[in-house]
């Protein structure tokens, strides 16, 4: 990447920060010259990935809320625009993948749960930033989808509608912001590894001994990554120059779009 400092002096709010693909875009915001707040769960884990930041010279801070209560993402906000200042940037990617089953056997407590966090968490965020963003005339947002939300995997009921949901919300916020100067964008990754969400994706998959994967992990690994165009996985670091991307005026006159980050699509 290059060095320059698109980001001087600006904002940026990044949801589930302290997970693999937050941290990764907090980073290269950071790198290029972004203050950051890190909002997660889990105050012990944001503390250890603070420690990251030392280097870029900006301010991060680090604030706890759980995305599926709208109280506690105002309070968060406020926080954020209070100890660091206005949000310009907001990377609204908490997410959690929940079970795999077929539809006839998902359970129905963990439907909510997912649909809870990765749909109404990603309204929260979004509605919570947007209405500051909309008294200043300015901001860009991205929100992870997956591909998962754009093709419909077999066994992730709750997953692929909630991501679904998050590209409609995505179209819809850009079309309710583009009057406010404020563009609306997504990303879709899939088959990123290797590693913890990589195996534990193959496994479940494997569990379901359903017809679409074999009962094998390993074998699974292979036939997924057979369907894509580019025969390889993702690396979690190829995902925040996209976000940065999106996030920066050089991508000005784009909005309302879900850009796959996938290795092509077949
Ligand atoms: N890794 C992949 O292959 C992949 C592919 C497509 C999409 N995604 C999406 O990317 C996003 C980030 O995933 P990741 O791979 O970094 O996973 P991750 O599990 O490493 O990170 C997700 C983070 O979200 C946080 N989070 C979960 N529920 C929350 C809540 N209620 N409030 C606040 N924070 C919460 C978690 O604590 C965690 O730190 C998610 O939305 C995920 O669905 C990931």
């Amino acid at each position: 990447m290059s060095d320059t400092k698109r980001f001087a002096g600006k904002t940026a709010l990044v949801t589930g920060a302290a997970g693999n693909i937050g941290l990764a875009v907090a980073r290269r915001l950071a790198k290029e010259g972004s203050h950051v707040v890190l909002l997660d769960l889990d105050q012990a884990k944001l503390d250890d990935v603070a420690k990251g930041f030392a280097e870029h010279g900006v301010k991060v801070k680090t604030v706890v809320c759980d995305v599926t209560n709208y109280a506690s993402v105002e309070e968060a906000v406020e926080y954020a625009e209070k100890t660091v200042g206005p949000i310009d940037f907001l990377f609204n990617n908490a997410g959690y993948q929940g079970a795999f089953a077929p539809v006839q056997d998902y359970p129905v407590e963990d439907f909510q749960r997912v649909v809870n966090i990765d749909l109404v968490g990603a309204f929260h965020v979004l509605r919570a930033v947007s209405r500051r963003m909309v008294e200043r005339r300015s901001g860009s947002i991205v929100n992870t989808a997956s591909m998962a939300g754009l093709q419909g995997p077999p066994n992730m009921a709750a997953y692929g509608s909630s991501k679904f949901g998050v590209v409609g919300l995505t179209q819809v916020a850009s079309k309710d912001l583009a009057p406010h100067n404020i563009r609306v964008n997504g990303i879709a990754p899939a088959l990123m590894g290797p590693g913890f969400m990589w195996d534990r994706q193959t496994e479940l998959q494997a569990a379901t001994n359903t017809q679409y994967f074999s009962t094998d992990p390993e074998k699974v690994k292979v036939e997924m990554v057979a369907g894509v165009p580019m025969r390889r996985l993702g690396d979690i670091e190829e995902i925040p120059g996209t976000v940065a991307f999106l996030l920066s005026e050089d991508s000005s006159y784009i909005t309302g779009v879900t850009l796959p980050i996938s290795g092509g699509i077949l």
